[in-house]
């Protein structure tokens, strides 16, 4: 089997994807009219246009802008079915989703409102095509601590449907010790906790992360390497990094595949994982973030496989699952 065949047949699971940043522009446009929202384009060709970013401030006010024509259950669940068909196309058989819950509740829009049409679409995602999924809901890092608390508030009543908090947006300037409290009342709550830290952060915002907020993976994380005493550090602890490489591409933080540190992680012994942050904004699911990193850096099929078996070993699945997709993984040739 080539690496094209190969990749396609490998199951995974996707740790670090944004359900807001699934938004495909046709879904965008069907939807902003049937809620008759207005949106600054005139065709779908005009949104990709628009997706020329070159940091991660130039991507999130974009991003954050197209989720407002999300209004009502059905928008959220249309915008969760559709990435769910991309998971099944790409053998995505687990998925812990990201939302931002702010983006939403900051326009009017009721914390239930996008639970639930979350919700409905992660059933009938593992009924109608058998794939798992979690919740994730993250916290806007550029808004206020006392806004997170009161997010942290509205999530309780759902904590059955929430196996984590989560943080993203702006990382420079807002570090993870501005939601050091918040977090410590996410874990007494009962809540597993992740970060965006170290993609535009420097390896210090990293260490935050593992010290103040006791986070269970980063995400991203690919300028930890900057650091030594923190590589051992994650190499000793196996915290996994949930690395994004087309977005690391995309938002210039690498200037050329050929040049992402994902290979080296892997062979120094760092737990990382692929995925696809934010697809529709950055050119792929996870099967093109796969392919991206095989073609630039010549991959082999164990490192493949490494790389698959990492994504469920860092996964919030039970432990007889991760067995499970482990073995499935090892026995393929
Ligand atoms: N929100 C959506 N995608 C993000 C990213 N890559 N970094 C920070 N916040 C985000
Ligand atoms: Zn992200």
């Amino acid at each position: 089997m080539n690496q094209l065949d190969f990749i396609r047949a490998l199951p995974k699971a996707e740790l670090h994807v944004h359900i807001e940043g699934t938004f495909e522009p046709e879904l965008m446009f069907a939807i902003a009219q049937r809620n008759e929202v207005e949106i600054p384009y005139k065709s779908v060709e005009e949104v990709k246009q628009a997706y020329n970013f070159h940091n991660l401030q130039s991507f999130l006010d974009i991003y954050y802008a197209g989720a407002n024509v999300l209004i009502h259950e059905q928008d959220f669940y249309d915008l969760a079915w559709a990435y769910f068909e991309k998971c099944a196309e790409d053998k995505v058989v687990h998925t812990e989703m990201f939302f931002d819950p702010q983006t939403h509740t900051d326009r009017g829009i009721a914390f239930s409102t996008v639970i639930n049409g979350l919700q409905r679409a992660c059933d009938d995602a593992k009924e109608k095509f058998g794939i798992s999924s979690h919740l994730i809901m993250c916290f806007l890092r550029h808004l206020s601590e006392e806004a997170a608390f009161e997010t942290l508030e509205q999530a309780l009543p759902y904590k059955d449907q929430i196996i984590g908090v989560g943080l993203d947006s702006s990382e420079v300037g807002h570090p993870p010790s501005k939601f050091e409290r918040v977090f410590a009342k996410a874990r007494e709550a009962g809540f597993l906790v992740v970060a965006h830290a170290g993609e535009e952060g420097p390896a210090e915002y990293v260490w935050e992360a593992l010290d103040l907020l006791k986070v269970n993976r980063i995400d991203h994380g690919v300028r930890s390497e900057e650091d030594e005493t923190l590589m051992a550090r994650l190499i000793a602890e196996k915290m996994p990094l949930t690395v994004c490489p087309l977005s690391n591409l995309k938002l210039c933080v690498v200037d050329d595949m050929a040049k992402h540190n994902i290979r080296r992680l892997l062979q120094k012994g760092v737990h990382v994982t692929v995925n696809s942050d934010d697809p529709s904004y950055f050119g792929g699911y996870m099967n093109d973030n796969f392919i991206a990193i095989t073609e630039a850096l010549d991959l082999t099929k164990d490192e493949l496989k490494q790389l698959a078996i990492n994504s469920f070993e860092a996964s919030f699945i039970s432990d007889d699952e991760k067995q499970k997709w482990s073995e499935q993984i090892q026995a393929m040739a």
